[in-house]
């Protein structure tokens, strides 16, 4: 190791260092806590709260309104019936049966889910259908099939689900662009959607913490007048913490938008074009994955999430202020001629098309599992298999 470089990871962890006195001190602080905390004040007591999110005030609703014994009694005279076992299946359906609520699944007999779901102690013929029976069984549809599975499956589904049944989603994907999936919903049913902010493990991972996922909850078609009651305390028997109110529109706009920018494909791009130029420049691939992914996940990035990004700025070295706060508005004006063409994407259908046509065919599987080796075997992320094995924690 050179001695520039035994500098640079003395100062660098020496700046952590102090990032982190400066988190613990202030985290005792009250007073030294992100003003949107201080500000975000409810207006009622418990349970629905207005909340002013900076400057413009929305609807949230809070698990405590829904205690498990209410949430028992809403649903007394209902079975749930959850379609499809992927990721949003497993976290929702296991919540639901550990709150014990009348869940049954249906998933297509002997596929992968089928047999996921009996490892989870779901028992064929008690509580593991096929697709069709359970709908047959349920007075509430939980559609968690795969978003072009719900369009491919729909001619089928949707003569199942009668007058008097609740159809449930947990993305508008279907509904809202049905020019092309199809998916007209029947127009007797209240239609609602519950869309945990985050993968289907985080939604069982928290709600084993005893910690609800925040999620958005939306009302497409309302025919009893409950269906937005029913919604959010669906909401909490999934296992949310906060609800937070929604349309079936905004929330596939954004979610749709959201997860090709910044939650994934954009953060991606963004890491790699760092990555590609520290490498072309000679720096080592330790190096380049530490100044990339390493310090932004493990040490600014938390502190984003915890206390906001003033706070991070002002945890870091007045060295590393100044250069951020200046070249950050450059690294805006570049991006969001992008960010305006992704969301005309998602706006113009062309986002929901691509993603039915390819992930209905056969090998969809196979076909990302090809495209995720590429990344796998990016150096980047060879790296960074390497370098997270001499974290402390690993030591
Ligand atoms: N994943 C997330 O982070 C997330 C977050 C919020 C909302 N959502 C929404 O939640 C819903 C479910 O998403 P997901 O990620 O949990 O599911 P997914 O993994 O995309 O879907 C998998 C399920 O669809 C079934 N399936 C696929 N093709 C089928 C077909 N032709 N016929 C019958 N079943 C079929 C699979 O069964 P087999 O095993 O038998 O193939 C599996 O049970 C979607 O609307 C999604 O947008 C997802």
């Amino acid at each position: 190791m050179s001695a520039r470089i035994a500098a640079r990871i003395a100062r660098s962890a020496a700046s952590r260092s102090v990032a982190r006195s400066v988190v613990q001190k202030r985290a005792l602080s009250a007073l030294a806590r992100p003003s949107v905390i201080r500000t975000a004040v409810p207006t009622l007591a418990r349970g629905v709260k207005t909340i002013n999110f900076g400057g413009v005030e929305e609807v949230v609703h809070e698990r405590s309104d829904w205690p498990l014994e209410k949430l028992h009694d809403y649903f007394k005279n209902d079975t749930l019936a959850m379609i499809g076992y992927g990721s949003q299946g497993y976290g929702q359906g296991l919540n639901l049966r550990d709150n014990g609520m009348p869940v049954i699944l249906g998933v297509r007999k002997d596929g992968v889910s089928w047999k996921a779901a009996i490892e989870d102690g779901w028992v064929p013929g008690e509580t593991l259908f096929p697709v069709e029976e359970a709908i047959n069984r349920g007075t509430i549809i939980m559609n968690l099939l795969s978003d072009a599975a719900q369009s491919e499956t729909w001619p089928t589904i949707k003569p199942l689900i009668t007058k008097g049944k609740t159809l449930y989603f947990a993305h508008g994907f279907s509904p809202v662009f049905n020019d092309l999936t199809k998916v007209e919903t029947p127009k007797d049913v209240d239609v609602i959607l519950v869309a945990p902010k985050g993968s289907g493990r985080t939604v069982r991972s928290l709600f084993k913490e005893g910690r609800g996922i925040n999620s958005s909850y939306a009302v497409w078609q309302d025919i009893t007048g409950k269906a937005e009651e029913k919604a959010i305390a669906l909401a909490v028997a999934v296992g949310s913490g906060y609800v937070y109110q929604t349309t079936f529109e905004r929330e596939v706009y954004s979610d749709l938008y959201g997860e090709r920018g910044c939650l994934m494909g954009g953060i991606h791009g963004m890491f790699l074009a760092q990555y590609e130029v520290l490498r072309e420049r000679g720096h080592t691939p330790s190096e380049a994955f530490n100044e990339t992914v390493e310090e932004a996940t493990q040490s600014l990035y938390p502190l984003v999430g915890t206390y906001g990004m003033d706070y991070m700025y002002d945890a870091c070295s007045t060295t590393a202020k100044r250069g951020a706060l200046d070249w950050y508005p450059r690294f805006k004006d570049a991006l969001k001629p992008v960010f305006n063409d992704l969301y005309n994407a998602v706006r113009d259908g062309s986002e929901t098309k691509r993603s039915l046509e390819f992930n209905s065919q056969k090998d969809y599987r196979e076909k990302f599992e090809e495209e995720l080796k590429v990344v796998r075997e990016m150096e980047i992320w060879r790296v960074g298999k390497e370098v997270r094995k001499l974290r402390p924690e690993n030591n």
